[in-house]
């Protein structure tokens, strides 16, 4: 049923008509907006890390106003589709949430934030909390984490074994990352839809983690945005 011509709404219209159950294509569009909700929101941060860890970080840029427009525009220019367009159904319910959390955390942090110092507040940290708020949100239907290999985690909350538990798909994330391959990987097993988005490692997240007592390469597999949903 589903063509490329078909708009998203369209899409999210004939499939509430239809069925109980999320479709695949539905599923697909929603573990691909919050991926892209997650990079974005996570690149506003990077962009800000000069300014925070030089305790430097201008309160008018850390605004709530400020950095809401940053993520807008990033957003944006990744998906050449408007934040604030109307999304319905699950997808729409995703971006929601994230927002939210995007906001909370942000207000929590901000202090934080405009105090600075080295590493005062990294990207992956404020990805983990925004995630475990989106997750708690959507009650468990839809859920995201950045996780990596067992022997390369800083943080051994994020391991799969712990943030995937009892999830279906575990096993498969593990084989994933397994392979070091840097290519996506947005598949269906059983009831379950798996988006898996590799994250290749640049200079700065090398030399970071490096401070943080971890040695790895520029260019390759540093860890996953994993992102899964049951279809039931
Ligand atoms: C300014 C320092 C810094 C930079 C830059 C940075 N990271 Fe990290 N990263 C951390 C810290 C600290 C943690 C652990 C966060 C926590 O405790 O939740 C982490 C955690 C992670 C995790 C979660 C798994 C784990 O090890 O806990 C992934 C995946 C990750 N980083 C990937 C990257 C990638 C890819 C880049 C570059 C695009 C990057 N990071 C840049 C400091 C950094």
């Amino acid at each position: 049923m589903f063509k490329p011509s078909m708009t998203l709404a369209a899409l999210l219209l004939a499939s509430s008509m239809c069925a109980a159950s999320t479709s695949d294509d539905i599923a697909k569009a929603t573990l691909d907006e919050l991926r892209a909700l997650v990079s974005e929101g996570t690149g506003v941060i990077g962009d800000l890390q000069p300014h925070i860890n030089s305790g430097k970080l201008d309160p008018a840029l850390a605004s709530q106003e400020s950095l809401e427009n940053k993520l807008r525009a990033r957003y944006q220019k990744s998906t050449s589709r408007s934040i604030d367009s109307p999304l319905p159904g699950l997808p729409g319910e995703a971006r929601k949430a994230f927002l939210k959390a995007y906001r909370d955390v942000l207000a929590t942090h901000r202090g934080v934030m405009t105090k600075g110092g080295q590493d005062a507040f990294v990207p992956a940290y404020f990805r983990a909390q925004v995630l475990k708020e989106f997750n708690k949100t959507m009650g468990g239907k839809v859920r995201a984490y950045a996780t990596n290999r067992d022997n390369e985690l800083i943080n051994g909350d994020w391991a799969v074994s712990r943030v995937m538990k009892g999830s279906p798909v575990a096993g498969h994330v593990t084989e994933l990352m397994g392979t070091g391959k840097l290519d996506p990987v947005v598949t269906r097993k059983g009831d379950h839809m798996l988006g898996y988005w590799p994250m290749k490692l640049g200079a700065s997240c090398v030399q970071c983690h490096a401070a943080n007592g971890l040695q790895q390469k520029e260019g390759t597999f540093g860890g996953a945005l994993v992102a899964e949903m049951s279809l039931k």
